[in-house]
């Protein structure tokens, strides 16, 4: 329990089309937070370079990121919505928070060993550091809660990791500057200047699996799109996909621990339930023992009804450029005040004159 204000933030690459797998894992979170929590949300166009530096139309990309975020529901007036790299502070704080984080901490991460493959010497520095740099962004705003979905887990213990690190190192500057708040670690009452921030990930699909192998995440990066829905496709995609999406022999099982060892059946259960707004339990007592030939057009019906209003307002959005840019200008002056003093509070602490 910390006495941080409660905030919540995440962010979004600008790299590809949106997925199913995004929007359950994450944007849909990111909504529902906005009820409950001061929320804010970001396009991290500068995570997009660490794979890849130069692209088409990183622009676009943010613009589209951006317009799915509003047509899913998320009130930028009450809320923040910007991009990373309008404000300077998540570079600077990246820098700092490179010079507490660890090597080998870098080096453990999961992402860091798939997206650099075989060739590690190779990647980007700016892969490698890539969730320094995520850390930045959320302990920039002092957040306390990150809904995110559960492939970032690991990136978000590090951050807790950077935090605590952070707050230990400068313990006696904290103290004196008296710029600390009071947290319970554990049993343990402490003075931090950052939170240690929790993790937003249950649900029924904290991890949506591609539609052609149920023990792949659902990934933007497949080179089949028969594997992901977009947030773009229209009704007659989605049910294609779902019609072809892969599936075992057996009907549905009369319970959940039926689902054990069938990964396709499981996903497109989850996805259901997630859609749905139940659970995995209540998907399975309306539909054990039913045949895929009868469960798939259900799915396809529910799918539709969620997603395609949100891809008809995202495509009216894309056709105003001004006003999403005007939008992220918006965001990200009130971020930029939020992160300013963050950034102050930090060079007081670590002794740089400002
Ligand atoms: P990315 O597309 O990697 O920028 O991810 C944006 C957000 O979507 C993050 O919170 C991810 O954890 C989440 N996400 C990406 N892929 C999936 C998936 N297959 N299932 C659930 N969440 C996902
Ligand atoms: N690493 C996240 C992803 O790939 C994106 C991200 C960057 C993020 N900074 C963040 C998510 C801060 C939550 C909070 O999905």
């Amino acid at each position: 329990m910390s006495e941080f204000k409660p905030l919540v933030f995440s962010g979004v690459q600008p790299t590809g089309n949106l997925h199913l797998g995004n929007y359950l894992g994450a944007i849909r979170k990111f909504v529902a937070l906005q009820e409950s929590h001061n929320c804010i949300y970001c396009v991290v166009d500068l995570h997009a370079l660490t794979a890849q530096l130069v692209h088409d139309d990183l622009q676009g990309q943010t613009r589209s990121i951006t317009a799915a975020f509003l047509a899913a529901g998320i009130d930028p007036k009450q809320h923040i919505v910007f991009n990373q790299s309008r404000v300077p502070g998540h570079a600077e704080l990246a820098w700092i928070f490179n010079c507490v984080a660890r090597i080998g901490w870098m080096n453990r991460m999961t992402q860091f060993k798939d997206k650099a493959g075989k060739d590690r010497e190779n990647a980007s520095l700016g892969l490698l550091a890539y969730p320094s740099l995520m850390a930045a962004d959320i302990l920039l705003y002092r957040a306390t809660h990150v809904p995110v979905g559960d492939d970032q887990k690991q990136h978000l213990e590090l951050t807790r990791d950077i935090a605590q690190k952070f707050n230990i190192d400068f313990s006696k500057r904290i103290a004196d500057t008296g710029l600390g708040v009071d947290m319970l670690v554990g049993e343990e009452r402490v003075n931090g200047y950052f939170p240690l921030t929790e993790p937003l990930i249950e649900g029924p699909a904290p991890r949506v699996m591609s539609l052609r192998d149920g023990t792949k995440k659902m990934s933007k990066s497949d080179v089949s799109d028969l594997s992901r829905i977009n947030l773009t496709d229209d009704a007659d995609s989605i049910s294609k996909k779902i019609r072809k999406a892969k599936t075992d022999p057996e009907p549905l099982p009369g319970d959940v621990e039926g689902l054990e060892g069938r990964p396709e059946a499981e996903n497109l259960v989850g996805i259901y339930a997630a859609l749905s707004d139940t659970s995995k339990e209540a998907v399975i007592a309306d539909f054990g023992g039913q045949q895929f030939s009868a469960f798939k057009p259900a799915l396809t019906e529910l799918a539709v009804s969620v997603m395609s209003p949100i891809s008809a307002e995202m495509r009216r959005l894309m056709d105003d450029p001004a006003y999403i840019d005007g939008v992220l200008e918006d965001g990200g002056d009130r971020a930029g005040a939020i992160a300013g003093k963050t950034m102050n509070d930090v060079k007081e602490i670590i002794g740089l004159l400002y």
